[in-house]
């Protein structure tokens, strides 16, 4: 059972799963939509219609890369014209200074840019993409100087969080509003790649430091939006506040789910726009039903003054953990399998990285790390 819901805010439209960048810690799923199978820009605006009703504000133009989709300024224009704000969330070494002043004029109210590191070396090896950093840095200025509002968005691991305080003092210098340092989330190819990113609990505990520093020192300057290390935490994060309570995600061949990372979830069936209207999708469809809410949930989680607070937890970690979508997160410490998800954090960190698995398409779909054993 699931209670009626409210409206969305956000609506995360991955316009295409092609990317030039190649990173390991990617949520992209393992198999990734091909290009013909990509919604095109006409079927985008009319979802965005329905998201307008629906009473979505926020769309973020994601992807993979999103400015690789042929519709992109069509898409932009649509969102302005609805009044809703729109957000590129973009690896940006394809952008121009005049596809940048195109987006703007089309009504683009904000640009979310990745950097892999402050070590351009690092980064370039990071991202997969030689000379990917140095254009990153050109994309910055270019969107500052056609007036757009920058947030900087870095994921943090073990090879790059010894130099998170560069990041903050080049976010400040590239005049960015924002910067979203984000541990790592294992998903996708993020969890393929686990043991080459995992960071010790000591990295984990100098890097919040250097945040909450940053934060009292750079107030009114920069924002710092920190995620949390779920592998090092006492209680779970409400995953996008919660399954099918605040956004909803549709894949670039057009299905809907409450979370990019919910198609690992067996058994779950996603409505696509192609048949079915968003609004219906949102209220009533299986799959934003499922964990909806704090009915389902089982103990310890039933009878835990959390439960409307962080809703069990992360439903794609505990399936990816413990083979039970319906587990309390193993993020959780009342969680049995707790214990064991710290004690292979810390194994993973305590020894020498693994090389990277590049997201790039491959033969073969590689291989996702076992679950826990409770200890
Ligand atoms: Fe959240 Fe469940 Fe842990 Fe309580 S037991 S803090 S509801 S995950
Ligand atoms: Fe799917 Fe958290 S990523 S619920």
């Amino acid at each position: 059972m699931s209670e009626a819901p409210g409206p969305p805010i956000g609506l995360l439209a991955e316009l295409t799963h092609r990317c030039p960048l190649q990173c390991p810690y990617c949520s992209n799923p393992l198999e990734l939509v091909r290009a013909r199978d990509e919604l095109p820009a006409a079927t985008w605006c009319r979802v965005l219609d329905e998201a307008a009703e629906l009473g979505v504000l926020q769309v973020h133009l994601s992807g993979g890369e999103p400015t690789l989709h042929p519709g992109l300024e069509a898409i932009v224009a649509r969102c302005r014209a609805l009044d809703l704000y729109s957000n590129l969330i973009t690896a940006g070494v394809l952008l121009e200074a005049r596809r940048i002043e195109a987006l703007a004029a089309a009504g683009l109210d904000h640009v979310q840019l990745s950097v892999q590191d402050v070590d351009p070396a690092a980064a370039d090896r990071i991202g997969g993409h030689r000379g990917g950093h140095a254009r990153k840095l050109e994309v910055a200025r270019m969107v500052r100087e056609a007036g757009l509002p920058l947030t900087l968005n870095a994921v943090v691991h073990r090879q790059n969080l010894d130099r998170l305080e560069a990041m903050i003092d080049l976010a400040v210098e590239l005049g960015a509003h924002r910067l979203e340092v984000a541990h790592t989330q294992y998903y996708g190819w993020a969890l393929v790649n686990r043991a080459a990113l995992m960071p010790s609990r000591a990295q984990i505990e100098r890097a919040s430091a250097i945040v909450a520093d940053a934060a009292r020192r750079l107030k009114g300057r920069l924002v710092i939006d920190y995620v949390v290390p779920d592998y090092y935490a006492r209680r779970p994060k409400p995953c996008l506040g919660g399954w099918g309570r605040q956004m909803l995600a549709v894949t670039p061949s057009g299905a809907v789910m409450p979370c990019h990372a919910a198609a690992t979830i067996p058994g779950l069936a996603f409505a696509t726009v192609r048949e079915k209207p968003l609004a219906w999708i949102w209220a009533e469809s299986e799959a934003f039903r499922r964990f909806r809410g704090s009915d389902w949930l089982p103990e310890p989680c039933r009878s835990c003054e959390r439960r409307e607070v962080d809703f069990g937890g992360c439903r794609c970690q505990a399936l990816a953990l413990t083979g039970d979508p319906h587990a309390t997160d193993p993020a959780c410490e009342l969680s049995p399998f707790h214990g064991a998800m710290t004690g292979l954090a810390e194994r993973e960190a305590g020894a020498a990285p693994p090389p990277f698995v590049y997201r790039r398409p491959r033969k073969e779909t590689p291989t996702v790390p076992a679950g826990l054993e409770v200890v």
